[in-house]
């Protein structure tokens, strides 16, 4: 367990060593940022001799490697402890003005906040508008408890236990990390089919859900590989990852790679048609007719070796989508099925839809697409459970 621990200048700022001992009497590896704030009320030196590690403040400084990426690279989760509340209303509004405020900016792995402060302020509305952002927004939280405060008077704005927050950072490790040993296949971005050597039948499919599906399966320790088309968006670096160009280049490498998967998710957006007949040298006629004809269907198709495995197709429609996703659950032998409109195309949010075998459609609201594709992980991970147990 590895905890990138943000230490803010908060009167409780000395609780921070406490909670770096407990941790690491729990085996965890604990590295610590300081804000400037931080260091009037702890020293580089306590926390330094405590962790084992040097201490971070400052983000320009002369090193290898970029220090907010890196250090959230390293960590499991950044739990940022106490909180002070200008730091919640930095994260809230998206402001990196330091090493930790920008640290919390890049962070792909799971937050923990533990605000400590007075009464007023925890009171405050604005403090209590940034919370409630954070936490919309996927930020964990310890919230303060009632107790005697630095004042002296009594209130709610107490550093809780860090036993409390101890069980909490493994609760959300544990989870965060719970497909250790799944394996999961997916497929994203859009394919294309010639038309001849220069113009393409494709559509507007940018890959950002696969992105976010391969980023997330990572987080979370699963094993992934991926079958990825044309993108317009920035895949994970380091991936396995084979790319593809057309409908039947996915099909051969699906065919490769499905019988290793323990599940498959099928977001990418593949050609339904393409053309009759594909011109070997470049089309100049004033006008000319294309004729398409229908694409094997590559879910239909590989899903006839299905086995226990998982499959999870998406489904874009612009009506009739409950029925249309219905009937392509079943055809398909899919297993849950995503769907949304033309809308959630290369947009960074959808407001999508899912619904499992026998199950209602839920809702799921407009969300990130890294929301999304951890909500389709949630639901993957259950079915597996559930399957695992029969
Ligand atoms: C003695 C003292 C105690 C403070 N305690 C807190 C606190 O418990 N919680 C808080 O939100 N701010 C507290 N503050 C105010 C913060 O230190 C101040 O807002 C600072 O700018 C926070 O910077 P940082 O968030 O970058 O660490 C305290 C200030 C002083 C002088």
């Amino acid at each position: 367990m590895k905890v990138l621990l943000g230490v803010t200048g908060s009167i409780a700022a000395y609780k921070a060593l406490e909670l770096a001992r407990l941790l690491k009497r729990q085996g965890a590896e604990v590295r610590f940022v300081l804000t400037r704030s931080a260091l009037e009320f702890v020293t580089p030196l306590s926390c330094q001799t405590l962790s084992g590690y040097e201490v971070y403040v400052d983000q320009f400084v002369l090193t290898t490697g970029i220090k907010h990426l890196t250090l959230c690279e390293w960590a499991d989760i950044l739990v940022v402890a106490p909180a002070t509340a200008n730091i919640l209303g930095k994260a809230a509004s998206g402001i990196g003005d330091d090493l930790l405020s920008t640290s919390l900016l890049s962070c792909q792995k799971p937050v923990l906040f533990v605000p400590a402060m007075d009464e007023g302020m925890w009171d405050n509305p604005i403090v209590k508008k940034n919370v409630a952002i954070l936490k919309n927004n996927g930020f964990r939280f310890v919230d303060p408890v009632v107790g005697a405060l630095a004042s002296g008077k009594i209130g709610r704005g107490r550093f809780p236990s860090v036993a409390v927050i101890g069980k909490k950072i493994v609760s959300i490790i544990d989870k965060h990390r719970d497909l250790g040993g799944k394996k999961f296949l997916v497929t994203g971005g859009r394919t294309e089919e010639d038309i001849d050597p220069v113009r393409v039948v494709t559509n507007r499919s940018t890959g950002l859900m696969a992105a976010e599906l391969i980023q997330a399966i990572f987080c979370r320790g699963g094993t992934v590989k991926a079958i990825v088309g044309e993108a317009a968006c920035q895949l994970p670096d380091g991936m396995d990852i084979t790319r593809v160009r057309t409908s039947a280049e996915m099909l051969d490498a699906l065919k490769n790679d499905f019988s290793w998967c323990d599940c498959l998710i099928m977001a990418a957006a593949v050609g339904d048609y393409r053309p009759l007949d594909q011109s070997s040298i470049k089309i100049h006629d004033e006008k000319f007719e294309l004729s398409l004809k229908k694409n094997i269907d590559l879910l239909k198709e590989i899903t006839k070796e299905k086995g226990t495995r998982i499959v999870v197709g998406f489904s874009l429609e612009t009506s009739d989508q409950l029925a249309r996703a219905q009937h392509k659950m079943n055809k398909k032998n899919m297993d849950i099925v995503v769907f949304n409109t033309p809308a959630a195309i290369g947009a960074e949010r959808a407001a999508v839809s899912m619904m499992k075998r026998n199950s209602e459609k839920e809702d799921l609201g407009d969300q990130t697409k890294w929301q999304i594709a951890n909500r389709i992980l949630d639901e993957c991970i259950l079915l597996m459970d559930s399957k695992a147990c029969k």
